[in-house]
Parts: C-alpha cells; structure tokens; sequence
C-alpha cells in the first residue's frame, strides 16, 4: 500500500450567489477562523464578478472560479478566458459542474479543451463528474463515470493528470439534502482512482486529488473525509456561511 501524501481540498462553490460586498463581509468572518488550519486547502470558487474582492485577502484561502472558455480571446460575447482569470489572482476553476452540462449544454468534448486551457495557464481545474438518479438505479453509473472520465482526461499528459482534481458528485445528491453514504461516497471515488490508474498508472492515480460533493454539511463531512479515497468536499449550500463551512474546514483539516 503506497503511502498516502495527499492534502485535503475543501472548496466552496457559491454558484450564483453573493454580491461584491456580500463576498468582503463573507471574507471578514471566515479569515480569521481559519487562522492555524493545516493539511487543508481551502478554495472559494465564486461568482465572477465577486473575484476581485474575494482576492483581496487570499493567502489562507484560494480564490476559484466556476467556468471558463476554453479559447485564448476572441468574439466570444459574454464569456471569460483563463487570462482574464489568472490576472486577478483565479488558481482554481470548476469544470462540468452538471448544472452547466445540463443548463449550458457543456459537452465531455468543452470540458476536456476547457480542462487543458486551465492547465495551460497554470491554474488548477476541478473536474465534477456524477451520474443521475436514473443512471444509479439502471446500474449504469460506473461505466457513465468512466466515460466522463476517458473523455475529460483525453490528451492530458500523466504529470497533469497527477495535479488535476475530480469531484465526485452524483446529481441526485446535490442541493437535495440526500448525500450518498460514506460507503457509497468511497466506492465510487476508488472506481474513479482505478480509472485513472487504468489511464495513467499508479502514481499519477496517488496524486490525482479526489472530492466528494453533494449535501455535504457540518454533520456528514467526518465520516465522508476519512475514507480514503476522499480527499476532500465541493461544498455548495454548506460553502455560503462561514459558521457552516468552517465545521467542514475543520473536519478535514490535520
Ligand atoms: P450542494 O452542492 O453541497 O449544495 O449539494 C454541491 C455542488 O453542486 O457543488
């Protein structure tokens, strides 16, 4: 058994919520709580628009963002390159959330060029995979995972697929309140390891970073992140008050 010298990553996803001014009060509250927090990273991915104040106290944290386009520049109308994003200070960036597969028709194709530009300009992506209730109860969410995972990771070489994090997040178990059972939670994130041992051998799958997201909370996340192959939580609800996303923090932290 290789030892294990993975950190963990805990990260806020804010989807659409909070305003500039909400994100500063936001930051006020949480930066001195996580004053001495060891082995955990801690990424706030938020609004665009809220980046900049986000960034303005970044050190005990790391500012991400939620999406990205995938082409340098151009007419683009509406939309926000990488550049534009590593400017302000952006080391993360979420990639396929499945509220963008569903609502933004992102494609495995998008997220796979998306997931190569974020590397491209040195920030880090996190690549949310995850099958529907539907999938789960035909016994078909394996090898949908599996898919997502090939098509996502193509082209990528071993030593960036060793830095990439995947977040493990069915779908029915986002915002709903029901998060999947540790047992559950730990199979799927192994699967999820194995398919990147398959692609890329052992040691790039030792250091692919591996989160778990759905309804985690206060409550759940102990026992979610001491499975082993959890190596920390994309949080939503739980990310938009510091008191509640604190108590995650903690439970991963050293
Ligand atoms: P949730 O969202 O924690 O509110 O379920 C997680 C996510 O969508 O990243």
């Amino acid at each position: 058994m290789p030892v294990c010298k993975r950190d963990k990553i805990v990260a806020g996803n804010w989807k659409m919520n909070k305003t500039p001014s909400q994100t500063r009060s936001f930051i006020q509250q949480l930066d001195p709580m996580l004053e001495g927090v060891k082995g955990c990273r801690v990424v706030l991915c938020v609004p665009f628009v809220d980046i900049p104040a986000a960034a303005e106290k970044a050190g005990q944290y790391s500012v991400g963002a939620q999406n990205m386009h995938f082409e340098k520049a151009g007419a683009y109308t509406g939309e926000i390159s990488a550049e534009m994003l590593t400017d302000l200070g952006v080391e993360y960036v979420i990639i396929g959330h499945s509220e963008r597969r569903r609502d933004c028709a992102e494609s495995d194709v998008s997220v796979n060029k998306k997931i190569i530009a974020v590397f491209e300009n040195g920030m880090t992506p996190i690549l949310c995979v995850g099958e529907s209730q539907e999938q789960r109860d035909r016994g078909v969410a394996e090898e949908f995972i599996g898919l997502q995972i090939r098509e996502a990771l193509c082209g990528l070489t071993e030593e960036l697929a060793g830095r990439l994090v995947i977040a493990y997040e069915p779908i029915w178990a986002i915002g709903t309140g029901k998060t999947a059972s540790a047992k559950d939670a730990q199979d799927m994130c192994a699967l999820i390891r194995a398919k990147v041992r398959q692609l890329y051998g052992d040691k790039t799958a030792e250091s692919t970073h591996i989160l778990y997201g759905g309804s985690m909370n206060g409550r759940n996340a102990p026992e979610l992140l001491t499975c082993p192959d959890i190596d920390g939580g994309l949080i939503g609800g739980a990310s938009l008050n510091p008191e509640d996303f604190i108590k995650i923090v903690r439970s991963a932290a050293l």
